[in-house]
């Protein structure tokens, strides 16, 4: 009976997958990304490449290294970040969530990483993004008019960003220190 009820679970869980999954195109992209609070200009153009290098913009990428060492959705985000099945990880999010087109929860996470530990978390932003040639994203239509967040996300984000405000002028400090290097 358990047996069934978790096969049940899982065919729902890869339906989902399979059914919301998305591949975005560059503007699309920086779109989203925009839309997700990804604000700092300079920046943009480093996060559509590390996307594009780590998924090639596909929501539901989905990267099994070991059992207890997977990569997950749009920024490939490693399960110490998330947990199996349920709520859980640095990010207190359930990792099948990553891999739909939902990406509001990948980004909030990805920023988290951002915040802790630098672009240099991604390998690939490290090997192909850090000093190369970044992503033309200039002639995105949303780069010169960047689309609004909705009331209701705005607020949330502005609570959110007055707790860490002063946090996040320091991370924004010590990652500037990286990104120049
Ligand atoms: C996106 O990734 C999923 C999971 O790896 C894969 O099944 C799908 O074919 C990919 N889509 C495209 C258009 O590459």
């Amino acid at each position: 009976m358990a047996e069934r009820r978790v096969c049940v679970v899982t065919f729902i869980l890869l339906l989902s997958t399979f059914v919301n999954s998305k591949v975005f195109t560059r503007c699309q992209l920086t779109r989203e990304l925009l839309k997700n609070h990804f604000h700092q200009k300079t920046f943009l153009s480093n996060w559509v490449c590390l996307i594009e290098q780590e998924s090639d913009r596909n929501t539901s990428a989905h990267i099994v290294k070991t059992p207890r060492k997977q990569y997950y959705g749009l920024f490939q985000i490693g399960s110490e970040w998330c947990k199996e099945g349920k709520k859980g990880g640095k990010c207190d999010i359930a990792c099948e969530s990553l891999l739909d087109d939902d990406i509001r929860d990948d980004c909030a996470c990805a920023y988290k990483i951002f915040e802790n530990e630098g672009f240099k978390y991604w390998t690939k932003w490290e090997t192909r993004c850090k000093g190369e040639r970044l992503p033309d994203i200039e002639k995105c239509p949303d780069w010169q008019h960047p689309p609004r967040a909705s009331p209701e996300r705005m607020k949330r984000t502005l609570n959110r960003q007055r707790r860490r405000a002063t946090l996040k002028l320091q991370v924004y400090k010590k990652n500037l220190i990286v990104y120049k290097k």
